[in-house]
């Protein structure tokens, strides 16, 4: 009997759903809000582009505040410099010295910046922000367009900075790679704010 009725309930559910039509698609923004994740090779990039020259001005009215005028550092973490001192006694990991990935930026800006409205920017607003943190870097010409193409293609002066996983439980796959700095990275920033 108690069988039958979890059957009988689970059938009025499905038939519920189906006449009163409750549910409906998740919309690309519902998506989006919820954190659709970026792969390291630019998989799942939206439609849209932006400059330099267009991130400069989405740079100094909404993360300036928080990251100086540019990019060195204020209440949020310096975005620009450290390039070369990883090796160094006083490694300096900014998105130019450190970050691998130009997509991981898109994708971490998309999902938790500014940090006091995140999801705010929409997509063209994203790539023309970050070109200008990527030019501020050296790491693209002040007259690059990114976008869904483009922005993939950017090599990251850390990309070849990261191994592998050695451990015997867990193979040594792509996967694990990107496991690894996503640990790396947030690691880095725990770090960071314990010392402020
Ligand atoms: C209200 C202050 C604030 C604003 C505005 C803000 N940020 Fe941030 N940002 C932070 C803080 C704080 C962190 C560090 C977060 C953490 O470590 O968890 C951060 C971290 C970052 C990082 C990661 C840096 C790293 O190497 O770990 C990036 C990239 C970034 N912000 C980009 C931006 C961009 C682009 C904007 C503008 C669209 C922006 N932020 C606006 C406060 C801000």
């Amino acid at each position: 009997m108690w069988k039958l009725s979890v059957v009988v309930l689970a059938g009025a559910a499905t038939l519920l759903a189906q006449t009163y039509g409750i549910g409906r698609p998740a919309t690309p923004e519902q998506i989006r809000d919820l954190g659709a994740a970026i792969a390291p090779d630019g998989t799942g990039l939206p439609e849209g582009s932006g400059t330099v020259a267009a991130g400069r001005e989405v740079f100094a009215a909404r993360c300036s505040k928080c990251h100086g005028e540019k990019a060195e550092g204020a209440v949020g973490p310096a975005l620009v410099g450290g390039q070369g001192t990883l090796a160094t006694a006083k490694p300096v990991k900014t998105v130019g010295s450190f970050w691998p990935y130009s997509t991981t930026v898109w994708d971490y800006v998309n999902r938790a910046m500014p940090f006091d409205q995140p999801g705010l920017l929409k997509p063209p607003e994203i790539y023309a922000v970050v070109a200008y943190i990527l030019n501020l870097n050296g790491i693209i010409g002040s007259d690059q367009v990114m976008d869904a193409k483009s922005l993939p293609k950017v090599k990251m002066p850390n990309r070849d900075g990261f191994v592998a996983d050695p451990r015997p439980d867990v193979g040594n796959n792509v996967g694990n790679n990107v496991g690894n700095n996503v640990g790396n990275n947030v690691g880095n920033n725990v770090g960071k704010k314990a010392k402020r």
